[in-house]
């Protein structure tokens, strides 16, 4: 995974970070305290946001990268490109690692991953430090290698039989 400084990046990215950062002011987050904003990019240059939703029921908790795909496909988009996420404790505990990146967990992972299959991109993830001064920047393909996809649920094609 690359790391870069805010500046270095696109300014497209950039203005998707700011997005990101933007949304997760939103989050509803009160049990874990832990705010995440996603924002996603596709080809026309649209972009589609959302936050972390939790609940009481702690284990139906919505991550925010789910809410911006689900935003996002929910909106007749097939071609996402890029999402940055921005996360972390709504109060960082004192001496936290500044460039500490929030990476998309395991389920979100393979919700981009199928984003990208359909858009037929290798999906850029932008994981944006708190703070908003640097990036970690990398891909899906990068973060769920070898993943289970559609095509894993094809047929067997007749040569194969
Ligand atoms: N969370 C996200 O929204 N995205 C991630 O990729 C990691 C975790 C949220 C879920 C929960 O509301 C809080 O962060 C703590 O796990």
């Amino acid at each position: 995974m690359d790391r870069l400084v805010i500046t270095q990046l696109s300014p497209q990215d950039r203005e998707l970070v700011a997005r990101a950062e933007e949304v997760r002011g939103n989050a509803y987050a009160p049990y874990s305290d832990f705010l995440v904003g996603a924002a996603v990019r596709d080809a026309e240059g649209r972009i589609f946001t959302g936050a972390n939703l939790e609940n009481a029921s702690y284990g139906v908790t919505v991550c925010a990268e789910v809410s911006a795909l689900a935003a996002a496909s929910s909106a007749g988009c097939r071609s996402v490109t890029t999402i940055a996420i921005a996360g972390g404790p709504r109060r960082p505990a004192e001496g936290l690692e500044s460039g500490k990146l929030t990476m998309p967990c395991g389920r979100c992972r393979q919700l981009i991953f199928e984003a990208a299959d359909v858009a037929g991109v290798d999906v850029k993830v932008i994981a944006v430090a708190q703070g908003g001064q640097l990036a970690g920047v990398t891909t899906i393909g990068a973060l769920l290698p070898a993943a289970f996809g559609p095509a894993d649920l094809a047929p067997p094609s007749d040569a194969a039989a």
